[in-house]
């Protein structure tokens, strides 16, 4: 049986090979690796609503997920990409301050998600330039808004 030291080292150990978390230090990535909390996810569970509020950050461990978007005046939801291990996402929520701009469904059973809520979020990894640089190019695409939000989906 795995002891918490050795699940903490081994997250430390899976976090150093994140693409986003490559140049954090080992002081950063244990501070990170004692924050964060390990999910799991049935084929098909919603891990994120569009045009839900959010508070917390996503990185896959296991598995792979699909983001999807409902376009303003569409019945249906648009496949946008796949997401695998080593992949972060709910990002935009906890650094706009904002909904959710799209969906996110696990692929299949058992996916992982190691995952840091608001606060850890932006004191640890918030400031990463990659985050801030990303563009998904949502800005330009007018997104489906349930009735009771406020934000860019206008
Ligand atoms: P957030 O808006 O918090 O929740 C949904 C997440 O899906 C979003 O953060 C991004 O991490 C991700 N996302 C949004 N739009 C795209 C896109 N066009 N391509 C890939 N991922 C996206």
């Amino acid at each position: 049986m795995r002891t918490g030291l050795q699940r903490l080292e081994d997250n430390i150990n899976f976090l150093r090979s994140v693409p986003l978390l490559k140049d954090l230090s080992s002081d950063v990535l244990a501070k990170i690796a004692d924050a964060l909390e390990v999910e799991f996810y049935p084929a098909g569970a919603h891990i994120i609503r569009q045009g839900a509020s959010g508070d917390t950050f996503f990185i896959i461990s296991a598995g792979s997920v699909k983001v999807t978007q409902r376009l303003a005046g569409r019945r249906e939801d648009e496949d946008i990409r796949t997401l695998q291990r080593g992949d972060y996402f709910g990002e935009q929520a906890l650094l706009k301050e904002d909904c959710r701009t799209a969906s996110v469904i696990a692929l299949q059973p058992g996916v992982e998600c190691l995952t840091l809520d608001r606060e850890s979020f932006i004191q640890l990894i918030g400031d990463l330039s990659e985050l801030h640089e990303k563009d998904y190019g949502d800005e330009s695409r007018v997104l489906s808004r349930p009735a009771s939000s406020v934000s860019i989906y206008s």
